[in-house]
């Protein structure tokens, strides 16, 4: 286990805005971060990072928490393995405290599929540098492949031997369960029948290349033949697992997610080995789809970090058409994309070994071809003097420009369209609208049908209904952890006798932290919050305040649960949310902030109490009604009205 010191230490180094940074395009945004969320699909940006509250909230799919939680959510770590995680971004050395069996055996299953896969990673290189066959054989077919040493290294490129089971037994051997080594594909094993088992390597004399997930975790492994055999695939690749979604992983988007960003642009090319050349060579932001086809998955990720890419092509164009699939879904995305052929019978991996760096950079800039040109000149070669073929050439490309969001995107592209197949923009406009109608009609089928189950519902229902008692206890929260432990002039009025023996209210200024005001008026009442999570964090706050000469807020929420994490970053982002939607400029900021604090306190105490006195006496009510009249009962109910009243009265003097 990681000692409390080391983890105390991590949180005391690590700063959310650089964590998240590393994963998710931030752009600046007044004292906050903003960027596309990458939790869902969207094109304007709702995602927040906030450097001085050091948490984040993802205002599309309603997640946030702190640095950890972000790990936890994007990168699914566990909890000890975002702590790891950040250590070592941060260099900081992990204190381990002695695991017991116990524990060592609850690590959960994931973990031990990553624990195997990096093992296996370490052996493959190890076999690769330090055995004799690994050497002869693995090493010179790499350098063969025109890659340095320094590379070799860099992409973590290994050998497994050509024995049966070479690296199983030493996986084995060294402690690994055969379960996770099958359940990450490493091993297969075969049932012989009458309970024995066969066990073998999966990657059995390969040379691998390691697939790393966008923070460097080994998911899984590319394995290359050696041989020529006709008969054996060229690669083999891990299975689907638990760790490994091949729809979700793009190949070095470890390697290349700093360059990505920096050059605001990504080349996505085939193969492992067109990634590693063209790194090797100096052109760093690349990723590879791995030989399949795109996915949308796949492009968001690389979304978050650039909005253009450009689609290198080998050379053979046999797969052309077949892609032009993937281009739409970039399109789609509101992405810019463009495209580069090769020269006949090159790929970049061949390209970039015979080509300098220079040179390599000039030809991506003059070959690069707006996805239209692209079109265009693939589709006219067959379509020349056939003017059917032409029409239907413009049809696919008007499909292709009518995936695009953005307009004034589309009008571009349509003028360009109109300009190189000579047609007017009027045409184009025309059957533009014609697929959008065509789109929106399709779309509308969509959501009709996904509607139906929930008939009763009504969805602007939904989202208009307000819980007056959920938004108080949220409210009294915040109002707790952003100045709970602030010092402010309180007034209330007490009930005072007067000269002539009567009882009047008086208001009477006291001083009072804001924490203890709260606590003490709602312990009057005996009022508990109703929601379980609002209540939880209630008492923590309460109990931390008390106790901490200094409270901060950052160290509070990195002692709570993850769970109630997510929580009390939503409600600390709440006032983000304003800045996202630009909510200030239309004048309905709330007033909240140009109030004063002990208002703002006092406002929200009396009006969730007097909500909470309002349903009782409802509650005392109906239990009259279906009881024989009761003097005890009514006496409670006429005590409640009192107090009812003394509250709004001070509500009103606060209001006022
Ligand atoms: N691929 C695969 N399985 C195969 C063939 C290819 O998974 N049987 C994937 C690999 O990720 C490979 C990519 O498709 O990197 C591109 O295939 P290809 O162009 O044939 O391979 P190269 O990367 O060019 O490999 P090499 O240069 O070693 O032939
Ligand atoms: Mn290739």
């Amino acid at each position: 286990m990681i000692s409390k010191t080391t983890i105390d230490q991590v949180y005391e180094t690590a700063r959310v805005e650089e964590v998240i940074g590393d994963f998710v395009q931030l752009k600046k945004s007044g004292s906050n971060f903003k960027g596309l969320s990458p939790f869902s699909d969207e094109r304007t940006p709702s995602f927040m990072v906030s450097p001085v509250k050091q948490i984040w909230k993802d205002f599309s799919s309603g997640k946030g928490g702190n640095v950890v939680a972000f790990l936890m959510e994007h990168e699914h770590f566990s909890y000890p393995e975002a702590i790891r995680y950040l250590a070592k971004k941060y260099n900081i050395e992990i204190e381990e405290t002695e695991q017991t069996n116990e524990q060592k055996e609850q690590a959960n299953e994931r973990e031990s599929m990553y624990l195997v896969s990096e093992f296996a990673q370490d052996y493959f290189v190890k076999t690769l540098w330090e055995t004799q066959l690994g050497k002869a054989i693995g090493l010179t077919y790499f350098k063969e492949r025109g890659f340095t040493e320094e590379t070799i290294k860099k992409f973590g490129l290994g050998y497994n031997l050509d024995q049966w089971e070479a690296f199983t037994q030493t996986a084995l051997e060294a402690g690994y369960k055969l379960e996770y080594l099958e359940k990450t594909g490493l091993t297969i094993v075969k049932n012989q029948g009458a309970g024995v088992q066969k066990t073998f390597d999966r990657f059995k004399g390969r040379v691998l290349f390691p697939i790393r997930s966008m923070s460097g975790r080994v998911l899984g492994f590319g394995g290359r033949i050696l041989t020529n055999d006709k008969k054996a695939a060229k690669y083999l690749n891990s299975p689907e697992s638990e760790i490994y979604h091949k729809s979700k992983v793009l190949y070095g988007i470890f390697y290349a997610k700093q360059a990505i960003a920096k050059e605001d642009n990504c080349y996505l090319v085939e193969g492992y080995t067109d990634v590693i050349q063209m790194h090797q060579r100096g052109v760093e932001n690349v990723v590879a789809s791995s030989g399949t086809a795109l996915t949308p998955e796949q492009i968001r990720l690389i979304n978050r970090l650039t909005k253009n890419i450009t689609v290198l092509f080998d050379g053979d164009a046999a797969g052309l058409r077949a892609s032009l699939r993937g281009i739409d879904l970039i399109l789609e995305q509101g992405m810019n994309v463009k495209v580069c052929t090769f020269p006949e019978g090159e790929d970049p991996d061949s390209f970039a070994k015979h080509h300098a760096l220079e040179d390599i950079l000039a030809y991506l800039k003059s070959n690069a071809k707006d996805f239209i040109q692209f079109k265009t000149s693939l589709l006219a070669e067959e379509a020349a003097n056939d003017p059917i073929k032409r029409a239907e050439t413009i049809r696919e490309i008007i499909s292709s420009i009518a995936k695009i969001p953005d307009r004034i995107q589309q009008e571009v592209y349509v003028q360009e369209c109109a300009k190189i197949m000579q047609v007017s923009e009027s045409t184009l406009y025309n059957s533009l609208a014609q697929l959008d109608k065509k789109f929106k009609a399709d779309a509308a089928k969509k959501t009709k049908s996904t509607q139906k189950a929930f008939e009763v519902v009504k969805q602007d229902e939904i989202s208009e209904k307000v819980d007056p008692q959920y938004e108080l206890e949220r409210k009294i929260i915040e109002l707790l952890l952003l100045y709970g432990d602030k010092t402010e002039d309180f007034e209330d009025l007490v009930l005072k006798e007067n000269e002539n023996g009567e009882l009047i209210l008086e208001p009477e200024t006291y001083q009072a932290k804001v924490y203890e005001k709260i606590y003490l008026d709602l312990q009057d009442d005996e009022i508990e919050l109703a929601n379980e999570r609002f209540q939880n964090i209630y008492v923590q706050l309460i109990t931390k305040l008390n106790q901490d000469e200094e409270f901060t807020i950052n160290t509070f929420v990195n002692a709570l649960d993850q769970e109630l994490i997510n929580e009390v970053s939503s409600i600390l982002m709440e006032e983000e949310k304003y800045t996202l939607h630009d909510w200030e400029r239309k004048d309905i900021y709330p007033k909240d902030k140009e109030i004063g604090i002990a208002q703002l306190v006092s406002e929200t105490i009396l009006s969730l109490r007097s909500l909470l006195i309002k349903a009782r006496i409802a509650k005392l009510q109906e239990a009259t009604q279906n009881s024989i009249s009761n003097d005890e009962l009514l006496q409670e109910i006429i005590n409640y009205l009192q107090l009812k009243k003394l509250l709004h009265n001070k509500l009103a003097r606060v209001i006022t």
